[in-house]
């Protein structure tokens, strides 16, 4: 189903942890049709301030409800936390391609979801549709308080294990290199990745390096959202692709870093 834009109620923004924020607003047509990678454009407020839509992972649908979670960073993300139950957003979506679970293991093995902080957002999402495969989850962060989203991916039955920078949760180190180690001692079939840039990267190389599939969620500065502006392009070995309308989700193997 194309993308639809809708001004609907916010029914719930509140905030999770430190900056860590939860949305949910009710939309039968993003809910009904939304794939995990997938995302929503959100106009955060009816200002010229900021103009442009900000781009934010569907973490998960109920009924007719669509949940985002967000890390307030700069203007546009601190004017979202200000809107409450109620108010009305302009919301266009579901955006993108998402992830290709149904056909993404070529062989048996361990289906593995690699998230780097906020990472965590779409990868919730694709957990629920893998939940019978018992996927096993590293999720990676600067801190233990910087980790979100394990009693939900407990309640779905997957293996949780962390990284941290600072080691005050699991791994003292980066998810990245606990992955390297999972995957000495597990079978895997396939790499689902969501976080920041250099985590992509070097979860490409390993999976490049494994012989596995990796399928990567990627960030980038996005303006139209549509595929119209070229904005928020990257290199892959069949030219330049926008990450909005081609992505945001890649084949680790057709990126060039
Ligand atoms: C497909 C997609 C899905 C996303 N899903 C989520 C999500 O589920 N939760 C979430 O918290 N964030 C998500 N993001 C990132 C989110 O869109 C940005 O953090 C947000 O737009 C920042 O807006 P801002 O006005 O608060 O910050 P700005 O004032 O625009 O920037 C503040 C800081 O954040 C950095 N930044 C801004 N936009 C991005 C971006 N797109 N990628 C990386 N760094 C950025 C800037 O370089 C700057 O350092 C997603 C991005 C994309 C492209
Ligand atoms: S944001 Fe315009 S092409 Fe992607």
């Amino acid at each position: 189903m194309p993308a639809a834009q809708i001004k609907t109620k916010i029914i719930t923004n509140r905030r999770l942890k430190a900056n860590y924020w939860h949305l949910e607003f009710e939309s039968g047509l993003i809910a009904r049709s939304a794939r995990p990678g997938q995302f929503v454009n959100i106009r955060v407020n009816d200002l010229l301030e900021p103009l442009l839509r900000r781009p934010l992972s569907i973490h998960g649908v109920k009924g007719a409800r669509v949940k985002v979670i967000y890390e307030v960073l700069g203007k546009g993300t601190q004017a979202l936390s200000q809107r409450k139950s109620g108010e009305f957003l302009d919301i266009i979506g579901p955006l993108g391609n998402g992830f290709d679970y149904p056909s993404a293991a070529k062989s048996k093995g361990k289906y593995i979801l690699v998230a780097g902080g906020m990472g965590v957002a779409p990868l919730l999402f694709l957990a629920e549709k893998l939940k019978t495969l018992k996927p096993l989850v590293l999720i990676g962060a600067r801190a233990k308080e910087l980790i979100i989203c394990t009693p939900e991916f407990k309640a779905l039955g997957a293996e949780i294990k962390l990284a941290t920078d600072d080691g005050s949760a699991g791994f003292n180190g980066r998810v990245t290199q606990l992955l390297e180690i999972e995957l000495k001692q597990t079978r895997a079939a396939v790499i689902f990745a969501c976080g920041p840039h250099p985590m992509l990267k070097a979860a490409a190389q390993i999976a490049a390096s494994s012989q596995l599939p990796a399928q990567l969620s990627l960030e980038a500065h996005m303006a139209c959202g549509i595929g119209a502006c070229l904005g928020c392009v990257v290199s892959t070995k069949d030219g330049y692709k926008s990450v909005c309308k081609d992505g945001p989700v890649f084949s680790g193997q057709d990126l060039i870093w």
